[in-house]
């Protein structure tokens, strides 16, 4: 599973860095590093829905604040 996250500057005021921290952190705890691939990007110009995360392509909107929700619905249902 491809989980790429948008590091641009819209992108970095919304949270991205506390939300690539936590799912390494998440991706860690569930010992699912094998099975997930896990990197950034530059804007994509979907700034409004940030922080935006494609998940194998899929374009999902995620916040430092339901980072969690979203690791467990979206990557523990895929993975
Ligand atoms: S900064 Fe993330 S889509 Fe533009």
């Amino acid at each position: 599973m491809k989980i790429v996250v948008c590091i641009g500057s819209a992108c970095h005021l919304k949270g991205s860095r506390q939300v690539i921290e936590q799912l390494e952190l998440l991706i860690e705890r569930h010992n699912i590093a094998d099975k997930v691939d896990l990197t950034g990007t530059f804007c994509h110009g979907d700034c409004k829905k940030g922080v935006c995360v494609t998940l194998d392509g899929k374009l999902h909107s995620v916040l430092p604040d339901n980072v969690g929700e979203f690791f467990d619905t979206m990557i523990m249902q895929g993975v």
